[in-house]
């Protein structure tokens, strides 16, 4: 049994990089959050997810260091999300995990994080 705290040390920097990036590259065409993400910092974002993901799972706190406090709820207000768009979210991240390779039990773990973080994300209905 993998312990989030210990996710990190079994993917390491280069799995999250990974994840992230084959995540973001099927954001752009992308017909839901495409838009959404606009075009003019996906790079920056890009960052921000990875480096949320590497404190969240036991590694560095570099997202802490320079964002603060997660506050996801807050910070997604801006962007309307219905259950379309939260699933939407969840299978271009079911793909990228299918890519990454990652052992069983941290796949199976990162996909309920994620799954339930959507969800909490909604903010809208539709
Ligand atoms: C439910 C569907 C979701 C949508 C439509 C969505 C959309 C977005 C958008 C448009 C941004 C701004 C990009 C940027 O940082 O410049 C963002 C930021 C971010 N999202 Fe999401 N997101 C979703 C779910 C999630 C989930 C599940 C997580 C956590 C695993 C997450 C974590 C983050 C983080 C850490 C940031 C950067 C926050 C910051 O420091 O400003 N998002 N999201």
């Amino acid at each position: 049994m993998v312990e989030d705290g210990e996710i990190y040390s079994v993917v390491g920097e280069r799995g999250f990089e990974r994840l992230v990036s084959a995540f973001y590259r099927q954001v752009p065409q992308d017909d839901l959050l495409g838009p959404l993400y606009g075009d003019e910092d996906l790079q920056g974002a890009e960052q921000r997810l990875r480096d949320f993901l590497i404190f969240r799972f036991g590694g560095p706190p570099s997202y802490i260091e320079q964002r603060g406090h997660p506050r996801l709820r807050m910070r997604h207000a801006r962007f309307p999300i219905g259950q379309s768009t939260r699933d939407r979210w969840i299978e271009l991240m079911d793909r990228a995990l299918n890519e990454s390779r990652f052992p069983v039990e941290v796949e199976a773990k990162l996909r309920a994080f994620f799954a339930s973080t959507a969800t909490f994300l909604i903010n809208q209905p539709g």
